[in-house]
């Protein structure tokens, strides 16, 4: 039947219809809070390319912690930043290391709140990689051990989640091996599995000092140019172990958003990351375009391209929105 008989218009008359047919939910208990811990006490830092977030000491990430629950935001994702680096990012699997502390820190204030940990090096490594350098190059084997002490710290200290980020091969499956000898077979991995060589990283590595002294990370992330090869990693992860799947960026990757989803069905993320947030929060600023609905709009396309969960700076402002 075409028009005049069919007329879409017809339930875009109201928002009661309109709401009647919507097809993608946004909720608060859809978004994941990343957040950065520093060493110290008191410790608040803005961070100049990422207006509105900061960097915040244990205690004053307890007190962030309270909005972020009280605004029904699911959970934080936990990134360190360590007093002191070296070679072998050993402040990553340091029982007293920054993260392992907020995280029983943060379970025991809050409970409720899930506390999911990024598991990689390279914000502990003095050259900023990913994994352990041997003869100017990252090795994928020798790395999988420390990740492993990383991801068994995190669970130890309480953590809900783990989520390594590295994109070595094999990290999934050594993780879960260890995590079960260990007695934490209850805790899940979210594994970055289609983590793009992306340039949309910058603010976060100002955030989190991890820019790479050498070379860049585009020997172990993804090509931007691949979609199959995501979807070859994503099975791979799932053959491993993974619990949950992770893409990253998300706007310029909702593609490969659909296509992980569609291809596994498995439980997928995706990650808002840092430059996304930028761009935004700088346009929003300049009075370019209104932020709320460009955000709502944003987080809702990532949905509707297939993420469960949304990894995002916005967490916390965007649950706030939607109450
Ligand atoms: C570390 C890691 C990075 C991000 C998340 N985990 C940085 C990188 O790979 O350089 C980026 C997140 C963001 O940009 O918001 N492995």
């Amino acid at each position: 039947m075409q028009f005049p008989t069919t007329r879409m218009r017809r339930m875009r008359r109201t928002e009661t219809l309109r709401g009647l047919v919507r097809e993608t939910e946004l909720s608060p208990g859809r978004l994941i809070q990343p957040a950065f811990v520093v060493a110290g006490e008191g410790v608040r830092e803005e961070i100049e390319s990422m207006p509105g977030i900061e960097r915040f000491s244990i205690s004053e990430l307890v007190a962030e912690a309270t909005e972020i629950a009280a605004a029904g935001v699911a959970a934080i994702l936990l990134f360190g930043v360590p007093a002191s680096k070296d070679e072998t990012g050993s402040g990553a699997y340091d029982e007293e290391g920054v993260v392992q502390m907020a995280v029983r820190a943060l379970k025991e204030a809050h409970p409720e709140l899930t506390v999911i940990t990024d598991v990689c090096l390279c914000e502990y490594t003095s050259h900023g990689h990913c994994g352990f350098v041997r003869d100017g190059e990252v090795d994928n084997d020798l790395t999988l051990e420390l990740l492993a002490k990383t991801a068994i710290s995190h669970a130890e200290a309480g953590a809900d989640a783990v989520a390594p980020s590295d994109m070595m091969d094999g990290r999934v499956g050594t993780i879960r091996h260890q995590l079960d000898e260990e007695g934490h077979a209850r805790t899940p991995i979210v594994a970055y599995s289609a983590k793009y060589a992306s340039a949309f990283y910058g603010p976060f590595r100002d955030a989190a000092s991890s820019t790479p002294e050498f070379g860049d990370r585009r020997g172990y992330q993804m090509d931007p140019a691949n979609a199959a090869e995501a979807v070859r990693e994503a099975q791979l992860d799932l053959d491993e172990g993974a619990d949950m799947l992770m893409v990253k960026p998300a706007i310029p990757y909702l593609d490969v958003v659909r296509r992980v989803k569609e291809e596994t069905g498995a439980p997928l993320a995706a990650y808002h990351v840092s430059g996304e947030y930028s761009m935004l929060k700088a346009a929003a600023a300049n009075g370019w375009i209104d932020e709320r609905p460009a955000v709502l709009e944003t987080l809702t396309s990532i949905r509707r391209a297939g993420a469960d969960a949304i990894v995002t700076y916005y967490a916390k402002e965007a649950a706030e929105w939607l109450r």
